[in-house]
């Protein structure tokens, strides 16, 4: 339900607009002039403030400008008495969303109202589209496994964190699910209804990792051409996963112990204080007691967010998951690929248990990803794993090369699915792959499945050209771009598919899907 908060002087009009939007389920709150209005946005969040001009006191645009200076995400449609375009394009400019003229309509004024919200909507989940999780039933394949007592006390532990408001540092190496547990946390409690935002601190630059938290004023530095809201308003109500924590500078670390203990922080150029309710929830990897031993990371910030920590420990230590997981990924691989993998053989399995996991339950995943796609047959196989882990001497029964299960099978193609990807090289690209086409299609692709990699080492680039306009350049990017169709055709349009049969790292092949406008979609069959 949405809150909307209706300013006017004018007491019938206030209470008829109050009456329409109402009826159509909006919960609405009232005020009589600009310094209500203000005051009131100030006590609450409302999603859309409905504001005439003239009133007496403060005015509606100069309310407008202290509304937005609070809180930039909230909408203000402005109305005006009678046509004022000269007030109504200030208004604008000052952020409103758009102005109706009295006398008003409750229909347009509710459409006006419906799409404004939309459009707000759709920014937000296109700048902050996370997958979301529960634990369970959101279906997003993030739900969490593990039965050994190391994870059940995790999960354990979730549920009361999920319930209080205190910050939290999760710990633990790469790939042991950090982020995950985070999303559970603020899934499970209160705040699941708001928002959970993620910010990556070794991600961004030291010089804009102040203004990215907290916002910035309109010209508070080169750059800065807009006001911009940070991080910490945005999340406003919901939680903040700051994630590599262990990463920020010094400087930082104070402003941030500020925010813990005030629950309220300044925008870089600003001289105005803004409050929140945020709840934090920080992760990383770092070892914290030799950082605070060294002078590196404050100790009383890391005694701030330690309230309650969390530690993941990594999957070698917990063997006993790792059944539970490739069930987990089967059901999820099938769904997602459309195939009916019913297992992994003994000796696959034997191989997956003694395997270090140095990257964790990432590289499980990915692992099994792998083996989907090279697998031909309902059980993966040994030989279906990347070569590292078919080869791992202190793997299973079979040692390189020896596999039982897989006589007469096919080979390992040695590629994982990562999202880590090298990007490759533009220009060794092209060239490369027509190459390693070739040996792919030999040793993986030769299980009777359709693919990109077959019919392309059997591809014949045409192109028509008058001598004086022979261009490398413009050649390339039309056989790209006709090859990556082919590719996707061939795999139905799936992307981890035709980055592993065609040879192209998938970063590659999502930054030249984007840069030839190709639709994979509509390469499903
Ligand atoms: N217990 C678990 N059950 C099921 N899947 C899990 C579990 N833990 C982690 N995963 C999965 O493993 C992958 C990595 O998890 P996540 O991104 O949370 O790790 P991380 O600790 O934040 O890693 P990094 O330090 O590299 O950022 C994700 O796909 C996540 O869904
Ligand atoms: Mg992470």
């Amino acid at each position: 339900m949405y809150r909307v908060l209706v300013v006017d002087d004018d007491q019938v009009l206030q209470q008829s607009i109050k009456q329409a939007l109402e009826f159509h389920d909006f919960i609405v709150t009232t005020a009589s002039n600009g310094k209500d209005a203000v005051s009131a946005v100030y006590r609450e969040k409302y999603d859309l403030v409905v504001m005439d001009v003239n009133m007496p006191g403060m005015s509606g645009i100069e309310a407008l400008v202290e509304i937005k200076k609070h809180d930039l995400a909230t909408i203000v449609l402005i109305l005006t008495a009678y046509s004022n375009v000269q007030d109504a394009v200030k208004a604008v400019k000052e952020g409103a969303y758009n102005y109706l003229e009295k006398p008003i309509s409750s229909e347009n004024l509710v459409a006006l109202i419906k799409r404004a919200l939309k459009a707000r909507s759709m920014v937000e989940t296109m700048a902050f589209s996370a997958p979301t999780l529960s634990l369970g039933d959101k279906g997003t394949g993030d739900k969490f496994v593990g039965e050994s007592n190391a994870m059940l006390k995790v999960f354990n532990l979730i549920e009361k964190l999920a319930k209080v408001n205190t910050p939290v540092l999760i710990r633990g190496e790469s790939g042991t699910g950090k982020e995950l547990v985070a999303r559970a946390i603020h899934y499970n409690g209160p705040r699941k209804d708001e928002k959970f935002v993620t910010i990556n601190c070794a991600a961004i630059p030291e010089t804009l990792i102040e203004s990215e938290l907290f916002g910035h004023e309109k010209g508070a530095f080169t750059g800065a051409h807009e006001r911009k809201i940070g991080k910490f308003q945005f999340a406003n109500a919901g939680t903040l996963f700051l994630d590599e924590i262990g990463d920020i500078s010094p400087a930082m670390q104070v402003k941030l112990l500020r925010v813990l203990q005030e629950k309220n922080f300044t925008p870089v150029g600003s001289n105005r204080e803004i409050s929140g309710d945020v709840r934090v929830i920080a992760a990383s990897n770092k070892n914290f007691e030799e950082m605070i031993k060294d002078g590196r990371f404050r100790e009383d910030l890391f005694y701030r967010l330690n309230v309650l920590p969390v530690y993941l420990p990594p999957l070698r230590e917990r063997v006993s998951d790792i059944p539970h997981l490739i069930g987990h990924y089967i059901n999820y691989f099938n769904n997602t690929h459309g195939l009916e993998i019913k297992g992994v053989s003994d000796e696959a399995k034997a191989k997956l248990l003694a395997h270090g996991w140095p990257g964790n339950i990432r590289e499980l995943r990915n692992v099994l990803e792998h083996a989907f796609i090279v697998e031909s047959t309902d059980t993966i196989r040994a030989c279906s794993l990347p070569e590292n882990i078919f080869k791992d001497d202190d793997g299973g029964n079979a040692s390189s090369g020896g596999s039982s299960d897989c006589r007469g099978g096919v080979g390992s193609a040695g590629v994982m699915i990562n999202d880590d990807d090298e990007d490759a090289d533009d220009h060794k690209g092209i060239y490369d792959n027509i190459i390693d086409l070739q040996g792919i299609r030999d040793s993986v692709l030769d299980d009777g499945r359709d693919s990109a990699a077959s019919q392309a080492s059997e591809y014949t680039f045409t192109f028509s050209h008058k001598n004086d306009k022979l261009d490398f350049q413009v050649a390339k990017d039309m056989f790209e771009k006709e090859f990556i169709i082919t590719a996707l055709k061939s795999n139905n349009g799936r992307i981890n598919q035709t980055a592993l049969k065609a040879n192209i790292p998938k970063k590659t092949l999502l930054r030249k899907i984007e840069k030839y406008g190709i639709n994979p979609k509509e390469y499903k069959v």
